[in-house]
C-alpha cells in the first residue's frame, strides 16, 4: 500500500536494524485518514470470504482494526493483556510472550464474545516473530473458532512471524512489508 510505504519513509524512523517507531501516525498520535484506508485496503482484500468477527490485540492494533471492521460491517472484538476484577465469566486464556519487549502478558477474552464457529479476521499493526498472533490463534482454538486469515499493517519481514504463520497454514496479507532497516534507512521487499 503505497500512502502507508509514504508514511512510514517519511515520518516514521528506525531506531535501530529491529525496531521501527511510527508513533507518529500509528501508535500513539493516530492518522486516522490513513487508518481508514488501511481498513478499507483489509477489507478489500479479505471481502467475500465470510467474516464474521475482526479480532486484535490491545493496544496499537486496535485503529486499524476498527476501520476494517467498519469497512466489513462486521464486529471488532480486542484481546485484553490485563485481566481486571470486572472481567468475570467464562474467560479463554493464553500466555504470549514478546521477544520485541522481552516480556510475558496474559491475552484474555471473553468466550461470549468469540462464540463457537465464528470466523475469524485478525488484524494488528505490528508482525515480528509472531507470537501475538500464535496467542490469538490459540484462543481462537480454545473458543471453537477458524482464524481465516491474517492482516498486518507492517510486517518486519526479516523477522521469523510470516513464515512461522505461513507454515501453520494461515494467510498473511501485510500492506507494507519491511526486509531491512538501519538508522535512517528502511528498504522495503
Ligand atoms: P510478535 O507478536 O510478532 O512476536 O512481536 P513481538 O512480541 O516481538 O512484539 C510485540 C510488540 O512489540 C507489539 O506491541 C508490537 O506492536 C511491538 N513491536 C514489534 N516490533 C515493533 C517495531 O519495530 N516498532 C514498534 N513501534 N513496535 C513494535 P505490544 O506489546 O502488543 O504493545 P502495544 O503497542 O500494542 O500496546
Amino acid at each position: 500500500m503505497q500512502e502507508l510505504k509514504n508514511a512510514i519513509m517519511n515520518r516514521g524512523k528506525a531506531i535501530n536494524q529491529d525496531v521501527l517507531l511510527v508513533d507518529s501516525f500509528l501508535n500513539h498520535q493516530v492518522d486516522v485518514e490513513l487508518m481508514k484506508h488501511v481498513g478499507e485496503a483489509f477489507a478489500e482484500h479479505f471481502k467475500g470470504r465470510g467474516f464474521t468477527r475482526v479480532v486484535t490485540i490491545e493496544s496499537s492494533g486496535i485503529a486499524p482494526a476498527s476501520f476494517t471492521a467498519l469497512a466489513l460491517g462486521v464486529p471488532l472484538v480486542i484481546m485484553k493483556k490485563q485481566t481486571s476484577k470486572i472481567m468475570t465469566g467464562d474467560l479463554l486464556h493464553t500466555t504470549v510472550r514478546s521477544f520485541t519487549k522481552g516480556t510475558s502478558y496474559e491475552l484474555t477474552a471473553k468466550h461470549e464474545f468469540l462464540p463457537e464457529k465464528e470466523n475469524i479476521l485478525l488484524i494488528d499493526d505490528f508482525l515480528a516473530s509472531g507470537e501475538a498472533a500464535v496467542g490469538v490463534i490459540n484462543l481462537a482454538k480454545q473458543a471453537g473458532c477458524n482464524v481465516g486469515g491474517i492482516g498486518i499493517v507492517i510486517e518486519k519481514a526479516f523477522q521469523t512471524g510470516h513464515a512461522k504463520l505461513t507454515k501453520m497454514g494461515y494467510e498473511v496479507y501485510s500492506l507494507a512489508r519491511i526486509k531491512s532497516m538501519s538508522e535512517n534507512h528502511i528498504e522495503f521487499l
